[in-house]
């Protein structure tokens, strides 16, 4: 098992890594505080890996459930509501503990109703996606959509500890494993060059799930995320720099539908679009860029943005006006393999020569 701890004085916290630590009581132990626990988990995950939690608790804890529909739609007010009545029917009072055992779906929402629930009470992640456990389960990000945004309604809001079981990842799927890869590439990209590295020379075996790698991958990925959210833990500033690809990468989500191309996917080929941009700024070789689409490559991610999109359609969806571009816009960019930059001072030609190109050769 790899440990390590994210550094927030008195709302630090310990991450667990390691194949099969889902079972060991004791880290639960450890991070609950009160008699009461509430499983927050959804209807997908619930056969697969809910009995086996509620047997190592239920000798010990009056431990309840709150089963909730799958998906990113029911990512809402309402759903939340439900996690409040059935903390309040199963009488759950201050002290009470709720482990979020899902994804990033799960997590943010239980998440929020644990920062909110009489004001506040502890939780744990047991993220069981990899985009889960290398990210959002990591940082205390919490929260729902609104009908008129995403995440728009939410709190800073630190877990326990976080519990990351790799076994979880055998029943997860191929697409969405591809799309939590997306996010561990980031890492490299953004801030750790022996990372991106380590993962060119692993990608093939991560993919099929080795055991060793795949727990050091998302290791090295908590290490990088951890770094960064204990400097800046509510984004005033550096913490933007883990949303290297998302502003294309939203432009694409948002541009095709909900669901068509998962998030990773979007947050790949906008990595892509992001580092050509850097590219033509003379912040990267040309090998630079090769290195990294075989890298999304192998994981089985895109690299092009998808091909009926247009200039106008990135430009609206990245919410700026053509004229204003310049100077409005920031971006995460690089300023060398291995380090982002987070500007606004960028050509507008060469923005708009990024996507064009990418679109011609997409067709
Ligand atoms: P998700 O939670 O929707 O999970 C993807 C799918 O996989 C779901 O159908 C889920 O039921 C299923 N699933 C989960 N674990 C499984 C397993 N082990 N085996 C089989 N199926 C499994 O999606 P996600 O990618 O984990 O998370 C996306 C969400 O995370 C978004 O709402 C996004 O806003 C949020 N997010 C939050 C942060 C943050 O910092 N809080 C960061 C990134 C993303
Ligand atoms: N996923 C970006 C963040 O946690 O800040």
């Amino acid at each position: 098992m790899r440990t390590l701890n994210v550094d927030l004085g008195d709302r630090s916290y310990p991450i667990f890594i390691g194949a099969g630590i889902r079972n060991q009581q004791s880290l639960f132990d450890d991070a609950i505080q009160g008699k009461q626990v509430m499983v927050v988990t959804n209807e997908t995950i619930a056969p697969l890996y809910l009995d086996a939690l509620l047997n190592i608790l239920k000798n010990d804890y009056q431990v309840d459930t709150c089963v909730l529909p799958d998906g990113e739609p029911f990512k809402t007010l309402d759903t939340y509501q439900m996690i409040m009545t059935r903390l309040l029917e199963a009488r759950h009072n201050r002290t009470t503990t709720i482990i979020a055992l899902g994804g990033g779906v799960v997590g943010d929402m239980a998440g929020f109703a644990a920062a909110t629930y009489q004001r506040g009470v502890p939780f744990i992640q047991v993220p069981t996606t990899l985009l889960s456990q290398v990210d959002s389960s990591v940082g205390g990000k919490t929260g729902v959509n609104h009908p008129l945004g995403k995440n728009m309604i939410g709190a800073f809001y630190q877990p326990q500890a976080v519990i990351i079981d790799t076994e979880t990842l055998n029943t997860l799927p191929p697409r969405e494993l591809s799309a939590g890869m997306a996010e561990v590439i980031k890492y490299g990209l953004i801030c750790d060059r022996s990372m991106f590295e380590w993962l060119e020379n692993n990608m093939t075996a991560l993919m099929s799930l080795n055991a060793d790698l795949i727990t050091e991958a998302i290791y090295l990925s908590c290490v990088a995320k951890s770094k960064v959210v204990s400097q800046d833990e509510r984004e005033g500033g550096i913490r933007a720099i883990l949303n290297l690809g998302h502003t294309f990468g939203h432009a694409i989500e948002t541009e095709m539908g909900y669901g068509v191309w998962l998030h990773g996917e979007a947050v790949a080929a906008g990595s892509m679009l992001a580092l050509d941009l850097s590219w033509r700024m003379g912040n990267l070789e040309n090998s630079d860029l090769i290195r990294s689409a075989d890298l999304f490559k192998a994981a089985r991610l895109p690299l092009l943005p998808p091909a009926e999109m247009t200039l106008d359609s990135f430009v609206a969806r990245m919410s700026v006006d053509k004229k204003v571009l310049d100077g409005n816009l920031r971006l995460v960019l690089l300023s060398e393999l291995g380090q982002a930059m987070i500007t606004s001072d960028f050509p507008v030609e060469s923005f708009n020569e990024t996507i064009l190109d990418a679109l011609e050769a997409a067709m």
